[in-house]
């Protein structure tokens, strides 16, 4: 067990520590409030705040490594230093004293870059993609959406004037093409062109790691509605940075920007600083500007998002070696620019892929279930012009969690996602490969989890049902004594389980 990872088990065990039964006393306020948080506590569901400072990084977003290298910090101060009179608040929102010279300038550089003719940049993805959906659909209109779309993106969509909101199954052609036909066939003002489809796609799923089939859509769509009246928007957080020219993204890698009406650019990944930038027509913008309540009304973005952004924009498409992957510089003596940070997070990817797809344990659990990769199990992976660097690993229900344990016990950050994050029977651990892990790394991970899945056969084959993966029993054993050393009673108040039986059901996947 590496250091980190004793820290991390025990914040997680501490976290898991039931409250509202010993609050009778204290305000009704708080006690619900704690209530609420004790349906995960319960399950083992709650998540501590912990600092990511394990020896090995195979979650975090900053997949070119712009961020932790230090080039983006070493690029933004320079930026300050070229901008020394800045004002740190923005002074109002865009549409009152918000607006400034600096704000304009980024936006009209980012417009040249893409080539379209306009930009917006907001504070992040999440405003983003409230301003899109909550504006602009029209009444009358009909939102159809991937069903994995991004909760951001939805929750645009609760508060749109939409006449209907459909979606269609994730990523699959034919199911998309039925629902445009229903709505073409139900709606004669859609019909007849008078209303629109507002078509939301991701480029790369962020918790499926896989690809839009874009293009694909594209053309049904321009057959299904031939006046027109099917615009798409696709948003492009997890694909910026790391893939198309200069990194810009999955759109213009296809070559299909005039095709594409809004794409939603986050800086808070590949580019690692924050806010987003939204790119469309003058149209698209002025009813953003106008009509976006949660632009309206908020604050401006402040000149510190926009001036990291514009150094990271530098940098993602400077030519020049940087430090972009500093162990990397540690380990070869080299120094990349983002272009080679990208083809070297494809090599990694690939050998991490190849590498664990290709061990014999991997094979067995796999074939037993234990472990699964749906994206990656038919050979023609291979056959594709590139891949994501987000690639988790399905598990068997409650063992997303046993697998996280193990990969922390062995100094790896990989969360495990479950519901209702992602569907039901869908748990699974995250993991994103960066630019600046080492071939070493990836041996690391590939060993970490076969041997985690090792530990699974032997268990299944076992047959003893209360047995649990070593890192697992470490981690429930933490939970019970923490439980126990804060004599916490759950019984009544809480389900009927207390503390120590809790950590058992848990542990047996009976809650
Ligand atoms: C696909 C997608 N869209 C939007 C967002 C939100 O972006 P931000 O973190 O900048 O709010 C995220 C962030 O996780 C995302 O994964």
């Amino acid at each position: 067990m590496t250091e980190t990872g004793s820290v991390w088990m025990a914040e997680w065990a501490a976290a898991q520590k039931v409250k509202a039964p010993s609050m009778k006393n204290e305000s009704v306020f708080y006690r619900n409030l704690e209530e609420e948080l004790d349906l995960a506590r319960q399950t083992g569901h709650s998540l501590p705040l912990h600092l990511p400072n394990h020896e090995i990084d195979f979650s975090s977003c900053d997949v070119i490594g712009l961020g932790q290298s230090g080039a983006l910090r070493k690029e933004f101060l320079q930026e300050l230093a070229d901008n020394p009179n800045f004002h740190l608040g923005a002074g109002g929102s865009r549409l009152m004293d918000g607006h400034t010279r600096y704000q304009d300038k980024l936006e009209r550089e980012i417009a040249e870059m893409f080539d379209v003719e306009s930009a917006l940049v907001v504070h992040s993805g999440w405003t983003a993609n409230q301003a899109i959906f909550s504006t602009i659909p029209r009444p009358g209109d009909v939102i159809v959406y991937d069903e994995l779309m991004h909760a951001t993106a939805l929750a645009g969509m609760k508060v749109s004037l939409a006449l209907e909101q459909r979606l269609f199954r994730h990523n699959d052609v034919d199911s998309f093409i039925e629902v445009l036909e229903e709505v073409r066939d139900s709606q004669p003002q859609i019909r007849s062109g008078k209303r629109c489809v507002i078509i939301a796609v991701e480029s790369y799923y962020s918790m499926d790691g896989d690809i839009c089939p874009l293009r694909e859509l594209i053309d049904a769509a321009k057959e299904i509605f031939p006046l027109g009246n099917a615009q798409f928007v696709v948003d492009e957080a997890h694909s910026f940075g790391v893939v198309g020219p200069k990194g810009l993204g999955f759109v213009s890698e296809l070559g299909l920007e005039k095709e594409i009406a809004i794409r939603m650019h986050t800086f808070g990944k590949a580019l690692s600083g924050s806010g987003a930038v939204i790119l469309s027509n003058n149209t698209v913008r002025w009813m953003l500007i106008n009509h976006a309540k949660v632009l309206i009304c908020s604050v401006a973005p402040p000149f510190t998002l926009l001036a990291a952004a514009r150094a990271g924009l530098r940098l993602m498409r400077s030519e020049e070696a940087q430090k972009v992957s500093a162990s990397l510089i540690g380990a070869y003596g080299v120094e990349l620019n983002a272009s080679q940070a990208r083809d070297r997070l494809q090599y990694l990817t690939k050998l991490y892929l190849d590498t664990l797809t290709s061990n014999p344990i991997y094979k067995k659990a796999n074939a037993k279930g234990l472990l699964r990769m749906p994206m990656h199990e038919e050979e023609d992976w291979h056959d594709q012009p590139f891949i994501t660097h987000i690639v988790p690993i399905w598990t068997k229900s409650k063992h997303a969690h046993y697998l996280s344990f193990h990969l922390v016990s062995d100094g790896i950050n990989g969360t495990p996602i479950v519901f209702p994050i992602v569907p039901k029977g869908e748990d699974r651990v995250r993991l994103i490969m960066h630019s600046y892990n080492t071939e070493e790394d990836v041996k690391t991970l590939v060993n970490s989890i076969c041997s985690w899945a090792q530990e699974m056969l032997e268990i299944e084959a076992s047959g003893d049902k209360n047995r649990l993966p070593k890192a697992a029993q470490r981690a429930f054993d933490l939970m019970k004594k923490v439980a126990a050393e804060d004599g916490v009673d759950g019984t009544k108040e809480t389900n009927g389980v207390n503390g120590t039986n809790r950590a058992n059901e848990i542990a047996n996947g009976t809650m």
